[in-house]
């Protein structure tokens, strides 16, 4: 088998696009491809990131200002990938994120309208050179989303936004897509699952080794 590097792969997209499905569907590609990996997420995997991960999500502290909300966001992240990203990618594993920076320009930067530049100096400041290799952007129009997400449980401190906010998440993961399209893979969501899955092996079979 030929030898590729250590792949970082993240998993994007508005709320009930289908994520947790699609991420065991890639886990499944994954696994019959032989490839070493780890599957974590954001804001999360390490346990002070799922604890900050609590405070951003929960209720118990519903009106932290958006800055707030920003930092935090990149707190959880340096520790992630000083503590799991890093060290996996250094061994050799894959690693595959459900949400990574690119969630923080969508809901930070689209969804509350904060200063992209302050974003991306947060970036460089945390990640220096380190960026995903592949993001799939599961796109699906907002009503979609919602209506799947609706019958899930208690929404999240998110989740509880506007329409409105969640367009305009949509439209700055779409635009980051289209800016950088080698790297982000638009998948459309809004069919079933068959053709999501479908449209996800398309974008493996180029990267997998054969
Ligand atoms: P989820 O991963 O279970 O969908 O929930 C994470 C929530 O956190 C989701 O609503 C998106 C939000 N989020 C941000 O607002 N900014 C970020 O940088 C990340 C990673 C997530």
């Amino acid at each position: 088998m030929t030898q590729i590097k250590a792949q970082f792969i993240t998993l994007e997209g508005t709320e009930g696009v289908g994520k947790t499905s699609n991420l065991e569907y890639i886990k499944s590609l994954l696994d019959s491809a032989g490839i070493d990996y780890i599957v974590t997420r954001e804001p999360g995997g390490t346990p002070l990131s799922e604890a900050l991960r609590d405070m951003l999500l929960g209720s118990q502290f519903k009106g932290m200002s958006d800055d707030t909300e920003l930092l935090l966001m990149f707190a959880a992240r340096a520790e992630h990938v000083a503590k799991v990203i890093l060290p996996a990618l250094q061994q050799g594993q894959w690693v595959l994120c459900d949400r990574f920076t690119d969630a923080t320009y969508a809901y930070q930067g689209g969804g509350r309208q904060l200063d992209m530049q302050r974003i991306q100096i947060l970036e460089q400041w945390v990640l220096g050179d380190l960026r995903p290799d592949l993001t799939l952007l599961l796109d699906a129009p907002v009503e979609i989303g919602r209506e799947r997400a609706g019958k899930r449980s208690e929404p999240d401190r998110f989740e509880q936004e506007r329409d409105a906010f969640f367009n305009r998440v949509r439209d700055c993961y779409l635009q980051r897509a289209r800016n950088d399209s080698t790297r982000m893979k638009i998948i459309d969501a809004s069919g079933d699952l068959a053709s999501v899955q479908q449209q996800i092996k398309t974008v493996f079979k180029a990267l997998l080794p054969s």
